[in-house]
């Protein structure tokens, strides 16, 4: 296995494996990598989706996502993440991530992290953007980390409780109704985690799912939110991806966020597979 980085603040390129017949010998270096670098690029993987689900397991159980409509129809441990149509209507994702976030950080457990595979990609746009919450939490000026030290956040899956992200004008698939009906209870997560692995601190918030921080004053917190959404979003802290065929990234959604940056031409395919590892009660 041969190490690249992929930028000065997060990601490897991990070269030299073969995601189809990783052992666990294999998994538990891969693990060690994950955590040094919090996102792992692999290149020119060929793998079935049973391939996919078993490398996936190495790390932890898989989720079923709540968007059951964009699951796919052998494997539900599959989420499409997909622009494709069938019948008039998308058969997966086709927003997935439009604002930063992390994975499924509106549930009681979020998710550890996520694999995403590349069948299909746009000859423009569509890229993914990747971002370190370890550096966000790292440089924030110390007055700041006092102020947030204990304090908890509201986090939603429902984009129209959210002032800040809005809704974009073409909803697919349901809009208000939808997200009405698959949201879970919004949950309360503290603003900061501590890694269970690597034991460095990462600021736990994102534009998409949190829409609140209690500090205990009347608004709850909407200006600190703001603030600590402005310190994160840094170039210095991204990495930048242009998909090709056969990349697999997996990311550790418990110190990044990532963002869709979208901007595929109308009539062009972007086909990806996602699997969802489970992950603990943040703390
Ligand atoms: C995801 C996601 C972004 C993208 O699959 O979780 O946010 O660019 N994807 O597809
Ligand atoms: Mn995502």
């Amino acid at each position: 296995m041969e190490i690249s980085h992929l930028s000065d603040s997060l990601g490897a390129e991990v070269s030299g494996v073969n995601l189809a017949t990783v052992d666990a010998v294999e998994a538990e270096l891969i693990k060690k990598i994950f955590h040094q670098h919090q996102i792992l690029l692999f290149r020119n993987q060929e793998i079935s989706i049973v391939e996919h689900i078993n490398f996936s397991k190495y790390f932890g159980p898989l989720e079923v996502h709540i968007s059951k409509d964009s699951l796919h129809k052998n494997h539900e441990e599959i989420l499409l993440v997909s622009n494709v149509k069938e019948n008039g209507k998308y058969i997966g994702v086709e927003n997935a991530g439009d604002s930063w976030h992390s994975d499924l950080s509106y549930m009681p457990k979020p998710s550890l992290g996520s694999l995403l595979y590349a069948l299909e990609v746009s000859e423009i746009g569509g890229d993914t953007e990747w971002l370190s919450m370890y550096d966000a939490y790292d440089t924030l000026p110390e007055d700041t980390k006092n102020r947030i030290h204990g304090l908890k956040a509201r986090h939603s899956f429902n984009r129209y409780k959210n002032k800040r992200i809005g809704v974009p004008k073409q909803r697919q698939q349901g809009g208000r109704e939808r997200y009405e009906k698959i949201s879970p209870p919004d949950v309360f997560h503290p603003v900061v985690r501590t890694h269970p692995e690597t034991g460095k601190k990462a600021l736990y918030i994102s534009p998409r799912f949190t829409i609140g921080i209690l500090d205990g004053s009347d608004d709850e917190g909407q200006d600190l939110l703001d603030e600590l959404i402005e310190h994160s979003i840094q170039r210095k802290f991204i990495y930048h991806h242009e998909w090709r065929v056969g990349d697999l990234i997996m990311w550790d959604n418990r110190c990044t966020l990532h963002l869709a940056c979208r901007g595929i031409p109308e009539g062009q395919i972007r086909h990806m597979h996602r699997t969802t590892i489970s992950g603990d009660i943040p703390v």
